[in-house]
């Protein structure tokens, strides 16, 4: 108990707000009226051209409008600003927000490419990035990170999270933090986080963009909960309430989510926003008669401010009156709201400064980070043969597919102020890597408008190259939100691109472009490589051209599972075992009958243009007393000839508890550099956070026990060892 009780007091909470803000906020809430209290918790829209209405600026003015989206450009966002702080009474300024997912004007990878990096530092330095270009133009709000866990791979946006893990996925949280607040959000460079969406929407039946989930309170707390709340140890100044019906009661309307666990439990001091008409939509769940009861339902369940729709002013002030809804929880909404607000800075420094803007957006600086990034983000799936990479030496290249020249492609669903003409295409990126080549270009029409024609001047292209380059995969508007998928195939003729080129009998690779796990296997049985690239972002394709032609080695790895069909879906690597796990030798087993049930492509799975072997695998102690921590070690060795970056990854089995437990559990990552003949002994530390787990009461513990260690590159396969807690071998 001793040693639960150390572990719980030595859980991070929520970073407790100051003294001073603490007065300041008091003192401004005293003097504000109920008009003006509520204009705190309204934020609306920009028009689709970045500007503010008329209206804006009349509610600017008159202090009724804390909080705006989609209003872009320092000078747009100074002169609301000036209309607020010039005009209102008590010159309270207005948030400016946007959603910066992956960067401002200079695009970096996606967050599932990003995640695949396996590298938190290289996620911190896309949001450190993104929030120097975006704050520069007076945005000190980024709707980001998305951190929802996602194990269905035909919803849409898969792509802006971390994948299926909730290790990786909150470590990745942690960084997107850092990235955007740094130590001090009020400093220039730095914007307030919002981590979405607040909870289970990633689980949505059937991959449907805002679909019903039914989630456990367990799967709640060991799935979905941990990246939230790696967020919240991290500062996270916000969160955003999700549009999902959970369990019932939607994540918009939630008291138990949204106030006992945010609240209560976590000590969250920041605000949460609805996403965008969610309160409204209250309405259509079925859970609220009008906006009245959709304002007095997400208000008193913990939405603090409401995101376009206006449910809020439009009638607390009667609900309040009423004494339908008690004015200390309109009260404790502007208190979390003002706090943010001074602890941004906000009041000191409201105004954007132009030149900095100038300076920032896609700075020489802000290319090179988005450009390492994106060579790191890359995954070698398959190079049957080693026929990556490529010589330079090729005289004629064939470049295949409309994706070669489709620069939105390359920037993904929320893109920001991203502009495709910033990037280069893939393509272009060819020609410029092999300035002594012939480069043909067989791009065809769009992908859903291949013709026979297209086909047959692919087939000539590889025929007259010395080697193809195919690119295939999703358009930007393919994934992202609203943009479900009930087939994971490659979308329109694009196979029948490879398998015209591959038919030419030259060297024929893959690039893949696309925004969520896709089923390839007819794609990796035409061609021998396949390079993972996601959606690289403004300068991906230069990326993608280095380690094409074997300047950059590709390290990244899987943070979810492809299936081989989408009819294997749900499907993840930290599964339960079950009472009767699939065997091929025995019928009655889970499994399938007309197909295998293991997945394409395992999370963690990533090849490299070298070759690692893990040695000496070591857990000191071996038989650790309860609290205490055990050291795993293993040396990684680079036996190849070329340097190239591992990723070494700890998985932990337990196999009995009095509850079931998933059959592996990511609790140790490292991406490790290494040189051709290098070793490195990489360390890993199980302390009580590792392995414990929730038990029957839903209570953390960790009960003796004993527990299968397994150090891999991938989450299949790799070195065991054991390791007893509190008992004897
Ligand atoms: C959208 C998204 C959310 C986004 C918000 C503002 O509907 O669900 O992620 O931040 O609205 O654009």
């Amino acid at each position: 108990m001793i040693a639960l009780l150390a572990l719980i007091l030595s859980l991070p909470a929520a970073a407790a707000p100051s003294a001073d803000v603490e007065a300041r906020v008091q003192e401004l809430l005293s003097k504000m009226t109920l008009e003006e209290k509520l204009g705190q918790l309204q934020q609306l829209d920009g028009r689709a051209d970045g500007k503010a209405s008329p209206e804006l600026f009349d509610l600017a003015r008159t202090g009724r409008l804390g909080a705006v989206l989609g209003v872009l450009g320092s000078s747009e966002i100074n002169a609301l600003q000036r209309a607020a702080l010039e005009n209102s009474r008590l010159k309270i300024p207005i948030l400016f927000g946007f959603d910066v997912i992956h960067g401002y004007r200079t695009i970096f990878p996606i967050p599932l490419a990003l995640a695949s990096s396996w590298d938190p530092g290289e996620v911190e330095s896309a949001a450190r990035v993104s929030a120097r270009e975006a704050e520069a133009t007076g945005l000190r709000w980024m709707f980001s990170p998305m951190v929802d866990i996602a194990r269905d791979p035909r919803w849409g946006r898969v792509a802006e999270g971390a994948g299926e893990d909730p290790y990786l996925g909150s470590a990745m949280a942690r960084a997107w933090v850092r990235g955007y607040q740094g130590d001090d959000p009020s400093q220039p460079g730095r914007v307030a986080a919002c981590a979405k969406h607040w909870v289970g929407y990633g689980a949505a039946e059937g991959g449907r963009d805002y679909g019903t989930t039914e989630i456990s309170e367990r799967t709640l707390r060991e799935i979905y909960f941990p990246p939230f709340k790696a967020a919240v140890d991290a500062g996270a100044l916000t969160l955003m309430s999700a549009f999902n019906d959970l369990d019932g009661v939607p994540s918009t309307a939630n008291r138990f989510t949204l106030t006992d666990v945010l609240r209560g439990e976590w000590k969250f001091s920041g605000f949460v926003v609805s996403d965008y008409n969610a309160v409204h939509e209250l309405i259509n769940h079925g859970v609220a008669q009008d906006g009245a009861q959709a304002a007095a339902r997400a208000l008193t369940a913990g939405v603090d401010m409401e995101m376009v729709s206006r449910d809020y002013a439009q009638n607390l002030p009667e609900l309040v009156r009423a004494g339908a809804v008690p004015l200390s929880a309109v009260d404790e909404a502007v208190r979390r709201i003002l706090r943010v607000k001074f602890e941004l800075g906000l009041f000191e420094r409201p105004y954007a400064d132009p030149a900095r803007e100038d300076a920032e957006l896609l700075s020489a600086a802000s290319r090179a980070a988005a450009r390492r990034a994106a060579e790191r983000s890359l995954v070698l799936l398959q190079n049957d043969g080693g026929v990556l990479p490529l010589s330079k030496s090729l005289k004629t290249v064939a470049v295949i597919g409309p994706l070669a020249v489709d620069r939105a492609a390359l920037l993904g669903s929320w893109s920001g102020e991203g502009r495709p003409a910033d990037a280069a295409s893939v393509a272009d990126a060819v020609r410029a890597a092999l300035p002594g080549a012939r480069v043909i270009a067989s791009t065809g029409g769009a992908i859903g408008s291949l013709s026979d024609a297209d086909i047959q001047s692919a087939s000539e292209a590889a025929r007259a190259a010395d080697a193809a380059i195919v690119v295939l995969g999703e358009s930007a508007d393919m994934s992202g939100e609203a943009s479900a998928r009930s087939s994971l195939d490659l979308p329109g003729r694009q196979l029948e691109l490879a398998r015209a080129a591959a038919a030419a009998g030259k060297p024929v690779v893959a690039v893949a472009l696309n925004g969520r796990p896709l089923t390839l296997a007819p794609l990796l049985s035409t061609v021998p490589a396949v390079l993972e690239a996601w959606q690289p972002g403004t300068e991906g394709a230069a990326a993608v051209a280095a380690a094409l032609f074997g300047d950059a080695n590709p390290g990244g790895h899987l943070t979810m599972t492809f299936p081989r069909s989408t009819g294997q879906i749900p499907i993840y690597y930290d599964h339960k075992n079950g009472g009767r796990p699939a065997s091929e030798s025995d019928h009655f087993t889970s499994k399938y009958i007309d197909g295998p049930w293991t997945p394409q492509f395992p999370f963690g799975w990533g090849l490299s243009y070298t070759t690692f072997t893990l040695s000496g695998l070591s857990v000191t102690p071996a038989v650790a007393a309860p609290g205490a921590t055990a050291i795993v070690r293993v040396e990684v060795s680079n036996d190849g000839a070329r340097a190239g970056d591992a990723v070494v990854q700890l998985y932990l089995r337990r196999r009995f508890a009095e509850v079931t437990r998933p059959v592996a559990e990511l609790k140790g990552f490292s991406r490790v550099g290494l040189k051709s003949g290098e070793s490195r002994v990489v360390e890993f530390a199980l302390g009580p956070a590792e392995l414990g787990f929730l038990g029957a009461d839903m209570k953390f513990s960790e009960p003796p026990g004993d527990y299968e260690i397994t150090v891999g590159t991938s989450s299949v396969g790799g070195l065991t060892a054991r390791l007893t807690v509190g008992g004897r071998r």
